[in-house]
């Protein structure tokens, strides 16, 4: 059974970046290695990387995305309805319900997990296709009162493990799925 992981860090409000998509609040944090989350180590059981088109966007902003050039070495897939050519032959483009191409993620994550790189917007179309089922969250000290939201729907978790690694707070938890209403 593959497993769907959605990898990030927030704000302790909840947010994945400002208003305006910046990370400053993040990458102005002292970094620090060899925690419950530790990058390399969560990096190295990926099997397949997937992403939204505002994840992507701020990717090429960073300089990270150019002919040839992609951060990643496995098979990855971005979710847009906007037409690109991918810098890549290993970054393939889709659209529509995560459920419709769960056989080619799995397929090509192999032996290893998918990381949902983000964004809120596409974990949660991953949750509400049944595909997520753990958040692995590093909490920066930072409240940011806006921007854009962890996830776009309640979603019902259990909290597995935590860990403190320099400045961040680490939360690991299993999703059980989405937020029954009233
Ligand atoms: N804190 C962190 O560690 C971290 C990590 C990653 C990203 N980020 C940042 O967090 C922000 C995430 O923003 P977000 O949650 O709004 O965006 P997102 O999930 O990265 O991208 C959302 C966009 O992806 C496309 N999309 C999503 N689901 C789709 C589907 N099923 N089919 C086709 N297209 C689909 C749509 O764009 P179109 O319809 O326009 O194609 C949608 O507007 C970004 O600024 C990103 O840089 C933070």
């Amino acid at each position: 059974m593959t497993t769907y992981v959605f990898y990030t860090a927030a704000s302790l409000d909840g947010y994945l970046a400002d208003e305006h998509d910046g990370l400053d609040w993040l990458l102005s944090q002292p970094m620090s290695t060899g925690g419950l989350l530790d990058y390399e180590r969560f990096v190295a059981g990926v099997g397949a990387v997937v992403l939204g088109r505002s994840t992507y966007d701020w990717l090429a902003d960073q300089g990270e995305v150019g002919p040839g050039r992609w951060p990643y070495e496995q098979p990855s897939f971005l979710f847009t309805h906007r037409g690109i050519e991918p810098p890549v032959e290993h970054l393939r483009v889709l659209e529509g319900d995560p459920a419709a191409h769960r056989a080619a993620l799995e397929e090509a994550a192999g032996e290893g997990e998918v990381w949902i790189l983000g964004g809120g917007d596409l974990a949660t179309a991953f949750a509400r296709a049944g595909m997520l089922d753990r958040l692995d969250l590093t909490y920066a000290p930072v409240t940011l009162g806006a921007g854009k939201p962890l996830s776009t729907a309640g979603l019902d978790m259990e909290l597995i493990e935590t860990g403190r690694s320099g400045p961040f707070l680490e939360a690991r938890y299993a999703v059980h799925g989405l937020r029954e209403q009233g």
